[in-house]
């Protein structure tokens, strides 16, 4: 069969639905990026915040319309939103056929070819070993080391539709990045919701990053996302400070800058805590970028808890900073909170911290006017095909002059000017 994948969310689900791509093609089945032509459409979706569901369920509504003129045509929702309300979107005949949960694909192929969803499996322990993905990106590859997460903090779902945390064994991680490498892909992140507590027997998330160097020498960028504080230990703040692969870049979601709304949260760190770890990755690596993730709004969140956040935020300057809405997720601790706050307040919260977190990224990115710098080429800028544009080592955009010949290359140049977002070179 023909199909065609869609996906939303975080970059886990992009790595997923490149595992979802590799299962299906050794069944025989065939990609198609013409929805037109596709028997079988595939969404994989996330359930982050009410907004990343409202998107998808948008998205299918605009599709189902195909169904009348070829009635065979199945619609297959995937990921967060199959595991967490799969059943019920089915029985509300909103033109989805299947849902498949995170740790189902496995079965989708008998899913395709027996028409049998109702008989699909599920094994909560799922890691899809020894299975390799077939990367989609042509330069940047994510590579999943563990699934699910332990930490309930108190706002979120993915707990709920992950399941609990796995590590993946080394030797599919290091096949895994070797393909990508070999198929020259020079920047390659590592994922998972907490990749501090990355454990395989007795290899820790700094001795993974330190062996995936040693036995991969042609590894050109290392990353990996996502470091939760409370779990950041000294060993790696230590092989950070080595440098090597490992880039100059960090996201380290610190949620809040008030302590109650982090206890509330559960975020099992204080902001002096964080504090302290940003000092210590900012000793052992000097030039590094920091990126974090905040959170607007939460239940019981006070004028001053919020200023607090701010006058974090003014503190540390981040690079840059991915604001959010609180979003009560069903079925989440935080959700039974007696002391939601109304959307207007959530609302001007987050454009607050939207606009302060603008004036600090933008004078980070003018300081760097002048410096020599490392793009990695992606592809021709949004706006124009005469420039190019990538990735720094620290997790800027920039864009530079530049042709085809040039994606896929590494370009030395030089910032000649800055926005709030990108560089512009020469
Ligand atoms: N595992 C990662 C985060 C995964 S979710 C970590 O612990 O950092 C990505 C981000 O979405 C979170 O960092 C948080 O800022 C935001 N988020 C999660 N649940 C949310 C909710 N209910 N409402 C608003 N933002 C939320
Ligand atoms: Fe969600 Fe917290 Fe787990 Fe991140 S660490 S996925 S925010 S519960
Ligand atoms: Fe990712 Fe969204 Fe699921 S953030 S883990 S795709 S709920």
């Amino acid at each position: 069969m023909n199909y065609y994948i869609e996906t939303y969310g975080c970059q886990m689900n992009v790595a997923d639905s490149e595992l979802i791509i590799s299962i299906l093609n050794d069944a025989g089945h065939i990609q198609s990026q013409d929805i037109d032509v596709a028997d079988v459409l595939l969404f994989n979706t996330c359930s982050v915040r009410d907004h990343a569901e409202q998107r998808v369920l948008g998205r299918i509504s605009n599709e189902r319309h195909r169904k009348k003129s070829k009635p065979e045509l199945k619609i297959v929702l995937l990921g967060c939103m199959a595991q967490r309300i799969g059943q019920r979107l089915i029985s509300e005949d909103l033109g989805i056929d299947y849902a498949v949960g995170v740790d189902q694909y496995r079965a989708l192929p008998r899913l395709l070819d027996e028409d049998r969803g109702s008989e699909l499996g599920f094994d909560s322990s799922e890691n899809y070993e020894r299975m390799l993905p077939v990367h989609q990106g042509e330069h940047c590859a994510f590579v999943t080391i563990m699934r699910g997460c332990n930490n309930y903090c108190s706002y979120c779902i993915v707990p709920y539709v992950r399941g609990r945390e796995r590590s993946r064994p080394y030797e599919d991680i290091l096949q895994d990045v070797k393909g990508a490498v070999k198929r020259k892909m020079m920047d390659v992140t590592l994922l998972g919701q907490n990749v501090n507590s990355y454990h395989w027997n007795e290899l820790s998330f700094p001795a993974l990053l330190s062996k995936l160097q040693e036995d991969v020498p042609e590894l050109y960028r290392l990353r990996f996302v996502t470091s939760h504080p409370k779990d950041l230990s000294d060993d790696l703040v230590q092989v950070m400070g080595q440098g090597g692969k490992l880039c100059e870049h960090i996201h380290l979601p610190m949620q809040s800058g008030s302590n109650e709304s982090l206890k509330r949260m559960n975020r099992s760190y204080s902001y002096e805590q964080y504090l302290n770890r940003v000092r210590a990755l900012r000793a052992a690596v000097p030039n590094i970028a920091i990126t974090t993730d905040l959170i607007a709004g939460f239940p019981g969140e006070t004028e001053e808890h919020f200023e607090a956040t701010l006058s974090a935020m003014r503190e540390i300057e981040f690079d840059y900073a991915f604001c959010f809405k609180y979003s009560e997720r069903e079925g989440t601790a935080a959700a039974k909170y007696p002391d939601q706050l109304p959307e207007e307040i959530r609302l001007s919260r987050l454009q607050r911290m939207i606009e302060l977190q603008r004036e600090i990224t933008l004078r980070i990115y003018r300081a760097q006017i002048g410096k020599e710098i490392e793009v990695y080429v992606e592809d021709f800028s949004k706006k124009s095909k005469s420039q190019v544009s990538g990735k720094t080592r620290d997790f800027k955009i920039a864009v530079l002059d530049g042709d085809e010949s040039q994606i896929g290359t590494l370009a030395k140049a030089k910032v000649i000017d800055a926005t709030a977002g990108t560089l512009i070179c020469e």
